[in-house]
């Protein structure tokens, strides 16, 4: 029998996935994988957190924690979503294993002992401001290909090209602002020309059955040319590059990432060769289309060309986005539904894995809305599956006193049931295929076609007129709902498991369709699915947000900082440029205080800072951002708080904005010091839990 190895992309450990993250991948190779169990296979189903690399140094830094204790911390918040779910690992582990060094390392020495990595120096992007090199995605530009102004330096979101960061046309340092500059440094290339006819071999007898995205993007990148790829960079946090010479780098997160799953499926299980060296193994890979190029160009040409006859990609199963109500779902703007909003929500998991598997991104994005949410669980979890179970069932306990009948079928009862059979391979098919959606549609409209039997057949006279007939009809439909409970448990395994606990069977799997088993007396307790009404759905709606123009306080983004330095503007009298110290970054800041304070009296105060300006040039010299004063008579004053450097400024209530703004909408945000304080409306202005004095006492208007 074949062996099913099924994966999910394995998502970022440093943040709390939404939902596009987990119909992406988690919840459709979860579908899959629980399929292949109900029909027998031999199958296992591994994922596990991405660890590695510059995102999580960087959320590291802003958290204050070490890049160990971050993963470890967001293993749990992942493990916990995804157990919510009812996700069917068989095993989630994590790639900052000494497991995943070790065979990140081996298969690199073979790539480097078969002559597939070469030495390059390199120009990268360097951070003049922040004084290091620029990790890919901490770059952005106008894309080359198709002129996307938001390209990321290692591809662009727009046209799915993978890129180098100085292919950029107008690049910037997401880090400072600053305009990156090309600096050498020597590193390791994965020889993709050189790896091109073995996996072009191994396209012609794979690509077959790919997802449509995934053939027509990794065919074009293959017309277009493939590029050595860099695999290594001037970090930390990663694998060591076991190189002489290299021993301060380490691999590139995309590198070794891929190669988690084998990691993983080593640290879990110790038969784990016979999963990764069998050619019988089947491989099957669940992802969003961002992730397409690594799973089907990189992964692949490091396993060819590593030369061990490593099992690779049989089939991709890619998904388009999963967008939320008028825009997409927002990290930093806290906008959709994420893993933990779905547990407090209140609403089962079922009705969630309902709603993404039937709306699931399969060739095109598809749009979350609420309204959309509840008209799916109301018209078909409500009222066309959980009514055919609750219907029959009661009908049942009222008229057989729950014992379930068995009697004689007549004609039409057989031509019915010949008709559902077909229907069953009909989902089989589309499960062996990884058509989630259209699997699901089509259980659906079984669940249809026996309310439809039910309605035909009346039995509600019947059991009047002719209770034989009406014991044939409830015998058919009582088989009919544990095939349903059967046929839906890969998609919704709790309502599974119900309904087959109401019909006296649990361990019912796909080879039990189509059979007369159900015997006995039924136990039914509560009906399957609730209703959702308006109320709850607008509450839902509210609290997560449509797409919400930020105003007011929420415009602003103030930290704490500290003066380190102050220079005199070489060609402004009145313009000091200040070095400020935000905690995890520097910036200079141009202000017009030389007239009010030398700069020994400014070095060393702890300042208030709007961090999110856009920058502006002042008599030719860059200020990132602005510092804030009040200026009362001939007075001037700084606002100045006696907290750590980087401490956010709030009110109470408010979100940091992520975005830059204009002078023109800080000016519009009317922040007044007072006798006790800073205030913005009613609302006391705090440096975290610390009050903000303005320097001289003075009062009235900031700016
Ligand atoms: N961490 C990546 C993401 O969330 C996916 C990595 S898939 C892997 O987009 F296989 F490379 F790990
Ligand atoms: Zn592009």
């Amino acid at each position: 029998m074949a062996k099913i190895l099924v994966t999910s992309a394995l998502p970022y450990v440093n943040n709390v996935p939404h939902l596009g993250n987990l119909i992406g991948a988690v919840l459709s190779a979860d579908v899959f994988a629980r399929f292949h169990r109900s029909i027998g296979s031999n199958i296992k189903y591994v994922c596990g957190t991405d660890e590695n690399g510059t995102t999580t140094e960087k959320t590291a830094m802003e958290q204050g924690l070490t890049p160990k204790e971050l993963c470890d911390k967001y293993y749990q918040v992942h493990k916990k979503i995804y157990e919510w779910f009812n996700i069917s690992f068989d095993v989630f582990g994590r790639t900052s294993t000494e497991k995943h060094n070790e065979i990140t390392q081996s298969i690199f020495a073979n790539l480097d002992k078969n002559g597939y990595i070469r030495e390059e120096d390199m120009e990268l992007m360097y951070d003049p401001e922040k004084d290091m090199f620029l990790a890919d995605r901490f770059v952005q530009g106008t894309c080359p290909h198709c002129q996307f102004e938001q390209a990321n330096g290692d591809q662009c979101d727009n046209c799915g090209h993978m890129l180098n960061p100085t292919e950029l046309v107008n690049p910037v340092s997401k880090l400072s602002g600053a305009t990156p500059v090309k600096k050498v440094s020597r590193h390791l290339f994965l020889d993709l020309p050189k790896i091109k006819p073995l996996l072009e071999e191994w396209m012609q007898t794979k690509s077959k059955v790919w997802s449509q995205n995934a053939r027509t993007m990794t065919e074009g990148w293959l017309k277009d040319g493939l590029k050595p790829r860099c695999i290594t960079r001037d970090l930390k946090w990663g694998v060591p590059v076991p190189k002489k010479g290299f021993e301060n780098k380490v691999f590139y997160v995309w590198f070794d990432a891929c190669i988690g799953y084998i990691s993983i499926t080593a640290k879990g299980f110790e038969d784990w060769k016979e999963w990764w060296f069998d050619p019988e193994v089947e491989l099957y890979q669940f992802m969003g289309k961002d992730n397409i190029p690594f799973h089907t160009i990189i992964f692949p040409s490091s396993l060819l060309a590593d030369g061990r006859n490593w099992t690779t990609l049989h089939q991709i199963s890619s998904t388009e986005y999963l967008n939320y109500e008028s825009g997409k779902f927002s990290k930093s703007n806290k906008i959709g539904v994420f893993g933990d909003d779905a547990i407090n929500s209140g609403i089962k998991a079922d009705v969630f894995r309902y709603y993404l598997l039937n709306n699931r991104p399969e060739s095109s994005d598809t749009v979350f809305t609420w309204k959309d949410f509840q008209e799916k669980n109301n018209n078909e979890l409500v009222a066309n599956l959980g009514n055919l179970v609750n219907r029959t069932l009661m009908f049942i306990e009222r008229s057989f006193e729950g014992n379930i009948p068995v009697a004689d079928l007549n004609e039409e009862d057989k031509v019915f049931l010949k008709n559902i059979k077909g229907e069953f391979e009909t989902v089989k098919h589309f499960l062996l295929k990884a058509e989630l959606k259209q699997g699901l549609k089509q259980i659906m409209h079984i669940s249809k076609l026996g309310n439809q039997y039910f309605q035909a057949n009346e039995p509600w006279k019947l059991i009047k007129d002719d209770p034989n007939r009406a014991r044939a009809v409830l015998f058919v439909l009582v088989a009919l709902v544990k095939d349903l409970g059967i046929l839906i448990q890969p998609y919704l395994p709790d309502t599974s498991k119900t309904i087959l606990s109401y019909v006296n069977g649990n361990s019912w799997k796909w080879d039990d369709l189509g059979k007369f088993s159900v015997k006995g007396k039924i136990s039914r307790k509560d009906v399957l699915f609730e209703k959702i009404d308006n109320k709850k759905i607008e509450e839902l709606h509210s609290k997560y947000g449509g797409k919400q123009e930020k105003k007011g306080f929420d415009l602003l983004n103030l930290k704490v900082a500290e003066i380190v330095n102050v220079e005199k503007h070489p060609d402004a009298e009145k313009l000091y440029i200040e070095t400020i110290d935000l905690g995890n970054e520097q910036r200079k800041i141009v202000s017009g205080l030389a007239g009010y304070y030398t700069p020994e009296e400014l070095v060393g105060k702890k300042v208030i800072v709007v961090t999110n300006l856009e920058p502006a040039k002042l008599r030719g010299v860059v200020s990132k951002g602005m510092l804030l004063a009040v200026a009362e008579g001939d007075k001037l004053g700084v606002l100045e708080a006696d907290a750590p450097v980087g401490t956010q400024v709030i009110i109470e209530g408010s979100t940091p904005n992520t975005n830059q703004i204009s002078i023109k909408q800080f000016a519009a945000v009317k922040l007044v010091a007072k006798e006790d304080g800073v205030y913005f409306e009613d609302k006391h202005v705090q440096a975290g839990s610390k009050n903000i004095t303005v320097d001289r006492g003075c009062k009235g208007k900031i700016s």
